[in-house]
Protein backbone atom coordinates (compact mmCIF):
# COMPACT_ATOMS: atom_id res chain seq x y z
CA UNK A 1 0.00 0.00 0.00
CA UNK A 2 0.93 3.68 -0.14
CA UNK A 3 3.79 4.46 2.32
CA UNK A 4 3.07 7.54 4.68
CA UNK A 5 6.11 9.30 2.73
CA UNK A 6 4.84 8.40 -0.53
CA UNK A 7 1.45 9.56 0.41
CA UNK A 8 2.25 13.10 2.02
CA UNK A 9 5.55 13.56 -1.21
CA UNK A 10 2.27 12.71 -3.46
CA UNK A 11 0.09 15.16 -1.63
CA UNK A 12 2.48 18.06 -1.44
CA UNK A 13 3.16 18.26 -4.52
CA UNK A 14 -0.87 17.72 -5.47
CA UNK A 15 -1.61 20.71 -2.82
CA UNK A 16 0.88 23.15 -4.33
CA UNK A 17 -0.54 22.69 -7.43
CA UNK A 18 -4.54 22.70 -6.37
CA UNK A 19 -3.42 25.89 -4.95
CA UNK A 20 -2.48 27.87 -8.31
CA UNK A 21 -5.55 26.16 -10.16
CA UNK A 22 -4.68 26.35 -13.76
CA UNK A 23 -2.99 29.32 -13.36
CA UNK A 24 -0.02 27.94 -14.65
CA UNK A 25 0.62 25.26 -16.94
CA UNK A 26 1.61 22.07 -15.99
CA UNK A 27 3.03 19.16 -18.09
CA UNK A 28 3.68 15.77 -16.63
CA UNK A 29 4.76 12.09 -18.10
CA UNK A 30 6.69 9.03 -17.41
CA UNK A 31 9.79 8.83 -16.23
CA UNK A 32 11.33 8.97 -19.39
CA UNK A 33 9.86 12.40 -19.65
CA UNK A 34 12.28 14.88 -18.41
CA UNK A 35 13.32 16.92 -21.54
CA UNK A 36 9.73 16.04 -23.47
CA UNK A 37 8.29 18.10 -19.89
CA UNK A 38 10.61 20.72 -20.44
CA UNK A 39 10.38 21.09 -24.37
CA UNK A 40 6.47 20.78 -24.06
CA UNK A 41 6.42 23.72 -21.26
CA UNK A 42 8.49 25.84 -23.68
CA UNK A 43 5.75 25.67 -26.07
CA UNK A 44 3.25 26.37 -23.69
CA UNK A 45 5.24 29.21 -22.79
CA UNK A 46 5.21 30.63 -26.20
CA UNK A 47 1.41 30.71 -26.31
CA UNK A 48 1.36 27.17 -28.26
CA UNK A 49 -1.37 24.72 -28.37
CA UNK A 50 -1.49 22.62 -25.74
CA UNK A 51 -1.39 18.85 -28.33
CA UNK A 52 2.01 20.68 -30.64
CA UNK A 53 3.67 21.15 -27.05
CA UNK A 54 2.98 17.42 -26.06
CA UNK A 55 4.04 15.87 -29.46
CA UNK A 56 7.25 18.10 -29.97
CA UNK A 57 8.48 16.47 -26.54
CA UNK A 58 7.99 12.97 -27.21
CA UNK A 59 9.37 13.41 -29.93
CA UNK A 60 12.56 13.93 -28.66
CA UNK A 61 12.03 10.01 -27.62
CA UNK A 62 10.72 9.38 -30.45
CA UNK A 63 13.93 9.77 -32.06
CA UNK A 64 16.28 9.19 -29.37
CA UNK A 65 18.20 6.22 -30.01
CA UNK A 66 18.95 5.29 -26.57
CA UNK A 67 15.23 5.00 -25.79
CA UNK A 68 14.82 1.37 -26.44
CA UNK A 69 10.69 1.78 -26.13
CA UNK A 70 9.98 4.01 -28.08
CA UNK A 71 10.45 5.40 -31.75
CA UNK A 72 13.92 5.17 -33.46
CA UNK A 73 15.88 2.42 -31.34
CA UNK A 74 12.80 0.48 -29.76
CA UNK A 75 13.30 -3.10 -29.39
CA UNK A 76 11.56 -5.03 -32.18
CA UNK A 77 8.75 -7.47 -32.80
CA UNK A 78 9.87 -11.18 -32.73
CA UNK A 79 10.70 -11.12 -36.42
CA UNK A 80 13.00 -8.26 -35.86
CA UNK A 81 10.59 -5.23 -37.01
CA UNK A 82 10.23 -1.98 -35.09
CA UNK A 83 5.74 -1.66 -34.67
CA UNK A 84 4.98 1.34 -33.15
CA UNK A 85 2.14 2.41 -31.50
CA UNK A 86 0.51 6.03 -30.51
CA UNK A 87 -2.51 8.16 -30.22
CA UNK A 88 -3.62 11.68 -29.08
CA UNK A 89 -6.13 13.76 -28.14
CA UNK A 90 -6.64 17.48 -28.46
CA UNK A 91 -8.71 18.99 -25.59
CA UNK A 92 -10.22 22.07 -27.14
CA UNK A 93 -11.58 20.35 -29.99
CA UNK A 94 -12.30 17.45 -28.27
CA UNK A 95 -10.82 15.50 -31.48
CA UNK A 96 -8.74 12.36 -30.96
CA UNK A 97 -6.28 10.27 -33.54
CA UNK A 98 -4.35 6.93 -32.99
CA UNK A 99 -2.14 4.56 -35.01
CA UNK A 100 -0.97 0.81 -34.32
CA UNK A 101 1.72 -1.43 -35.68
CA UNK A 102 3.07 1.36 -37.90
CA UNK A 103 6.93 0.22 -39.72
CA UNK A 104 9.62 2.21 -40.40
CA UNK A 105 8.03 6.05 -39.72
CA UNK A 106 9.81 7.74 -36.90
CA UNK A 107 7.39 9.83 -35.61
CA UNK A 108 3.90 7.78 -34.88
CA UNK A 109 3.00 10.33 -32.35
CA UNK A 110 2.62 12.92 -35.86
CA UNK A 111 0.93 10.53 -37.78
CA UNK A 112 -1.75 9.98 -35.18
CA UNK A 113 -1.77 14.08 -35.41
CA UNK A 114 -2.37 14.16 -38.81
CA UNK A 115 -5.33 11.38 -38.88
CA UNK A 116 -6.81 13.49 -36.44
CA UNK A 117 -6.19 16.34 -38.42
CA UNK A 118 -7.09 14.88 -41.84
CA UNK A 119 -9.57 12.71 -42.05
CA UNK A 120 -12.94 12.14 -40.10
CA UNK A 121 -11.26 8.46 -38.83
CA UNK A 122 -9.66 8.25 -35.73
CA UNK A 123 -7.65 4.90 -36.05
CA UNK A 124 -5.37 3.43 -39.03
CA UNK A 125 -3.32 0.27 -38.71
CA UNK A 126 -0.59 -1.53 -40.44
CA UNK A 127 0.84 -1.35 -43.64
CA UNK A 128 -2.50 0.90 -44.64
CA UNK A 129 -1.61 3.78 -41.70
CA UNK A 130 1.95 3.58 -43.51
CA UNK A 131 0.56 4.29 -47.26
CA UNK A 132 -1.38 6.71 -45.43
CA UNK A 133 1.86 8.16 -43.66
CA UNK A 134 3.84 7.99 -46.87
CA UNK A 135 1.28 9.53 -48.90
CA UNK A 136 1.43 13.16 -46.46
CA UNK A 137 5.11 12.94 -46.71
CA UNK A 138 6.45 10.98 -43.79
CA UNK A 139 9.80 9.60 -44.75
CA UNK A 140 10.28 5.70 -44.22
CA UNK A 141 13.73 4.46 -42.57
CA UNK A 142 14.64 1.79 -41.03
CA UNK A 143 14.07 2.03 -37.20
CA UNK A 144 16.85 -1.03 -35.90
CA UNK A 145 20.00 0.66 -33.92
CA UNK A 146 23.03 -1.38 -34.35
CA UNK A 147 22.30 -1.87 -30.47
CA UNK A 148 18.26 -2.84 -30.68
CA UNK A 149 19.39 -5.44 -33.39
CA UNK A 150 21.85 -6.99 -31.02
CA UNK A 151 19.29 -7.21 -28.27
CA UNK A 152 17.15 -8.93 -30.65
CA UNK A 153 19.40 -11.44 -32.16
CA UNK A 154 20.47 -12.28 -28.25
CA UNK A 155 16.71 -12.48 -27.56
CA UNK A 156 16.89 -15.16 -30.02
CA UNK A 157 19.72 -16.79 -29.05
CA UNK A 158 18.25 -17.06 -25.52
CA UNK A 159 14.89 -19.03 -26.56
CA UNK A 160 15.29 -23.00 -25.96
CA UNK A 161 12.79 -25.41 -26.17
CA UNK A 162 11.28 -27.54 -24.13
CA UNK A 163 14.75 -29.67 -23.66
CA UNK A 164 16.66 -26.81 -22.46
CA UNK A 165 17.93 -27.13 -26.63
CA UNK A 166 18.84 -23.68 -28.84
CA UNK A 167 19.42 -23.75 -32.24
CA UNK A 168 22.39 -20.98 -31.28
CA UNK A 169 24.68 -23.03 -29.16
CA UNK A 170 25.73 -26.87 -28.99
CA UNK A 171 23.86 -27.39 -25.96
CA UNK A 172 27.00 -27.87 -24.15
CA UNK A 173 27.55 -24.46 -22.46
CA UNK A 174 25.03 -23.42 -19.28
CA UNK A 175 23.67 -20.67 -20.33
CA UNK A 176 21.80 -18.14 -17.74
CA UNK A 177 24.26 -15.60 -18.04
CA UNK A 178 25.67 -13.33 -20.76
CA UNK A 179 28.83 -15.64 -20.55
CA UNK A 180 31.50 -17.02 -22.72
CA UNK A 181 28.41 -18.40 -25.19
CA UNK A 182 27.00 -15.08 -25.65
CA UNK A 183 30.60 -13.44 -26.21
CA UNK A 184 31.67 -15.99 -28.99
CA UNK A 185 28.28 -15.82 -30.65
CA UNK A 186 28.66 -11.91 -30.55
CA UNK A 187 32.66 -11.47 -30.58
CA UNK A 188 32.26 -7.51 -31.83
CA UNK A 189 29.67 -6.99 -28.79
CA UNK A 190 31.05 -5.45 -25.42
CA UNK A 191 30.32 -7.26 -22.06
CA UNK A 192 28.77 -4.28 -21.17
CA UNK A 193 26.14 -4.53 -24.65
CA UNK A 194 25.93 -7.73 -24.10
CA UNK A 195 24.64 -7.73 -20.08
CA UNK A 196 22.00 -5.30 -21.86
CA UNK A 197 20.81 -7.19 -24.50
CA UNK A 198 20.71 -10.49 -21.98
CA UNK A 199 18.49 -8.22 -19.13
CA UNK A 200 16.43 -7.25 -22.08
CA UNK A 201 15.80 -10.73 -23.73
CA UNK A 202 14.99 -11.71 -19.80
CA UNK A 203 12.52 -8.66 -19.18
CA UNK A 204 10.72 -7.59 -22.44
CA UNK A 205 9.77 -4.18 -21.92
CA UNK A 206 6.78 -2.29 -22.20
CA UNK A 207 7.98 1.30 -21.60
CA UNK A 208 6.76 3.64 -23.58
CA UNK A 209 5.93 7.38 -22.96
CA UNK A 210 3.01 9.54 -21.93
CA UNK A 211 2.93 13.22 -22.19
CA UNK A 212 -0.18 15.52 -20.46
CA UNK A 213 -0.37 19.73 -20.11
CA UNK A 214 -2.39 22.08 -19.00
CA UNK A 215 -1.92 25.30 -20.14
CA UNK A 216 -2.91 29.12 -18.43
CA UNK A 217 -6.16 29.34 -20.31
CA UNK A 218 -7.72 25.52 -18.90
CA UNK A 219 -6.73 23.78 -22.17
CA UNK A 220 -5.23 20.08 -21.84
CA UNK A 221 -3.72 17.97 -24.37
CA UNK A 222 -2.07 14.32 -23.96
CA UNK A 223 -0.19 11.91 -26.07
CA UNK A 224 1.21 8.20 -25.68
CA UNK A 225 3.49 6.54 -28.17
CA UNK A 226 5.62 3.38 -27.94
CA UNK A 227 7.38 0.45 -29.66
CA UNK A 228 5.21 -1.86 -27.58
CA UNK A 229 6.12 -4.73 -25.77
CA UNK A 230 9.18 -5.82 -27.22
CA UNK A 231 9.27 -9.48 -28.97
CA UNK A 232 5.66 -8.97 -29.55
CA UNK A 233 4.13 -11.32 -31.91
CA UNK A 234 4.06 -9.21 -35.14
CA UNK A 235 0.66 -7.52 -34.80
CA UNK A 236 0.36 -6.97 -31.47
CA UNK A 237 -1.18 -4.12 -30.16
CA UNK A 238 -1.06 -2.66 -26.47
CA UNK A 239 -2.85 -0.03 -25.04
CA UNK A 240 -1.00 2.76 -26.54
CA UNK A 241 -2.84 3.61 -29.37
CA UNK A 242 -6.35 2.82 -27.84
CA UNK A 243 -8.10 6.01 -26.39
CA UNK A 244 -9.38 5.35 -22.97
CA UNK A 245 -7.06 2.75 -22.09
CA UNK A 246 -3.20 4.57 -23.48
CA UNK A 247 -4.60 8.60 -23.40
CA UNK A 248 -8.09 10.02 -22.29
CA UNK A 249 -8.21 13.19 -22.12
CA UNK A 250 -11.80 15.48 -21.21
CA UNK A 251 -10.62 19.34 -20.69
CA UNK A 252 -13.54 19.78 -18.22
CA UNK A 253 -12.30 17.55 -15.77
CA UNK A 254 -8.27 16.11 -16.73
CA UNK A 255 -6.24 13.85 -18.76
CA UNK A 256 -4.68 10.72 -17.58
CA UNK A 257 -2.63 8.16 -19.36
CA UNK A 258 -0.41 4.91 -18.73
CA UNK A 259 2.90 2.98 -19.24
CA UNK A 260 3.64 -0.66 -18.78
CA UNK A 261 1.85 -3.57 -19.59
CA UNK A 262 -0.75 -2.78 -22.08
CA UNK A 263 -2.73 -5.91 -21.99
CA UNK A 264 -3.78 -5.41 -18.34
CA UNK A 265 -4.32 -1.17 -19.04
CA UNK A 266 -6.68 -2.24 -21.92
CA UNK A 267 -8.57 -4.62 -19.47
CA UNK A 268 -9.72 -1.88 -17.09
CA UNK A 269 -9.57 1.01 -19.98
CA UNK A 270 -7.48 2.56 -17.80
CA UNK A 271 -7.07 6.45 -18.96
CA UNK A 272 -10.99 6.94 -19.17
CA UNK A 273 -11.47 5.41 -15.76
CA UNK A 274 -9.09 8.04 -14.04
CA UNK A 275 -10.58 10.87 -16.06
CA UNK A 276 -14.25 9.46 -14.83
CA UNK A 277 -12.96 8.75 -11.55
CA UNK A 278 -11.90 12.75 -11.44
CA UNK A 279 -15.55 13.49 -12.77
CA UNK A 280 -16.75 11.59 -9.99
CA UNK A 281 -14.77 13.96 -7.76
CA UNK A 282 -12.05 11.60 -6.77
CA UNK A 283 -8.59 13.28 -6.36
CA UNK A 284 -5.91 12.68 -8.65
CA UNK A 285 -4.11 9.96 -6.48
CA UNK A 286 -7.09 7.89 -5.39
CA UNK A 287 -8.85 7.84 -8.73
CA UNK A 288 -5.20 6.13 -9.96
CA UNK A 289 -5.09 4.05 -7.29
CA UNK A 290 -8.65 2.75 -8.09
CA UNK A 291 -7.50 2.48 -11.50
CA UNK A 292 -5.06 0.23 -9.92
CA UNK A 293 -6.87 -1.92 -7.53
CA UNK A 294 -9.50 -3.03 -10.65
CA UNK A 295 -5.88 -4.12 -12.30
CA UNK A 296 -5.07 -6.02 -9.53
CA UNK A 297 -8.57 -6.85 -9.29
CA UNK A 298 -8.46 -8.81 -12.39
CA UNK A 299 -6.29 -11.37 -10.65
CA UNK A 300 -7.93 -11.82 -7.57
CA UNK A 301 -5.19 -9.45 -5.94
CA UNK A 302 -2.96 -12.48 -6.24
CA UNK A 303 0.17 -10.80 -6.18
CA UNK A 304 2.46 -14.09 -6.56
CA UNK A 305 1.12 -13.43 -10.41
CA UNK A 306 0.69 -9.66 -10.05
CA UNK A 307 4.16 -9.62 -9.27
CA UNK A 308 5.18 -10.86 -12.66
CA UNK A 309 4.36 -7.25 -14.64
CA UNK A 310 3.97 -3.55 -13.92
CA UNK A 311 1.46 -0.91 -14.90
CA UNK A 312 1.95 2.62 -14.22
CA UNK A 313 -1.09 5.58 -14.84
CA UNK A 314 -0.87 9.28 -14.70
CA UNK A 315 -3.02 11.91 -13.91
CA UNK A 316 -3.59 15.74 -14.03
CA UNK A 317 -6.85 17.58 -13.13
CA UNK A 318 -8.15 20.64 -14.94
CA UNK A 319 -7.02 22.80 -11.67
CA UNK A 320 -3.27 21.56 -11.88
CA UNK A 321 -3.69 19.02 -9.43
CA UNK A 322 -1.76 15.34 -10.54
CA UNK A 323 -0.80 12.21 -9.56
CA UNK A 324 1.67 9.25 -10.90
CA UNK A 325 1.05 5.96 -9.69
CA UNK A 326 2.52 2.01 -10.28
CA UNK A 327 1.19 -1.27 -9.05
CA UNK A 328 4.39 -1.97 -7.12
CA UNK A 329 6.64 0.41 -5.95
CA UNK A 330 9.67 -0.13 -7.95
CA UNK A 331 11.43 -2.46 -10.39
CA UNK A 332 14.08 -4.74 -9.13
CA UNK A 333 17.06 -5.65 -11.65
CA UNK A 334 20.22 -7.45 -10.46
CA UNK A 335 18.75 -7.34 -6.84
CA UNK A 336 18.72 -3.69 -6.58
CA UNK A 337 14.95 -2.10 -6.44
CA UNK A 338 14.53 1.38 -8.00
CA UNK A 339 11.37 3.42 -7.53
CA UNK A 340 8.94 4.52 -9.51
CA UNK A 341 8.43 7.96 -10.28
CA UNK A 342 7.07 10.24 -12.94
CA UNK A 343 8.12 13.51 -14.56
CA UNK A 344 6.41 16.72 -14.05
CA UNK A 345 7.30 20.58 -14.82
CA UNK A 346 5.55 23.58 -14.21
CA UNK A 347 7.58 25.99 -15.22
CA UNK A 348 11.00 25.77 -13.80
CA UNK A 349 12.65 22.75 -14.34
CA UNK A 350 10.93 19.45 -15.14
CA UNK A 351 12.15 16.94 -11.66
CA UNK A 352 11.04 13.41 -10.97
CA UNK A 353 8.36 12.53 -8.41
CA UNK A 354 7.52 9.32 -6.52
CA UNK A 355 4.69 7.59 -7.59
CA UNK A 356 2.76 6.49 -5.24
CA UNK A 357 1.69 2.59 -5.42
CA UNK A 358 -0.11 0.02 -4.39
CA UNK A 359 2.02 -2.85 -3.49
CA UNK A 360 5.02 -2.89 -2.60
CA UNK A 361 8.12 -5.33 -3.85
CA UNK A 362 10.79 -6.90 -0.62
N1 LIG B 1 2.12 0.16 -22.74
C1 LIG B 1 2.76 -0.24 -23.90
C2 LIG B 1 2.36 -1.55 -24.42
O1 LIG B 1 1.98 -2.43 -23.67
O2 LIG B 1 2.46 -1.76 -25.61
Amino acid sequence: MVNRRQWLAGSAGAALAAQSGAARSIVIASSNGLRPCAKAMEILRSGGDTLDAVIAGVNIQEEDPDDDSVGYGGLPNEEGVVELDACVMHGPTRRAGSVASLRNIKYPSKVAKTIMEQTDHVMMAGDNALRFAKAFGYKEENLLTEKSRLAWLVWKASLRDARGHSNWSDGLDAPGKPTAWLQRLFPEASPELLAYAWDRAMHPVTGTINCLALNVKGEMSGVTTTSGLSWKIPGRVGDSPIIGAGLYVDQDVGAAGSTGRGEENIRVAGAHTIVENMRHGMAPKDAVLDCLKRVSRNYNRDKSRLTKFDINFYALRKDGVYAGGSLWNGQTRQGKLSPRRFAVNDGGQSRLEDCIYLYERR
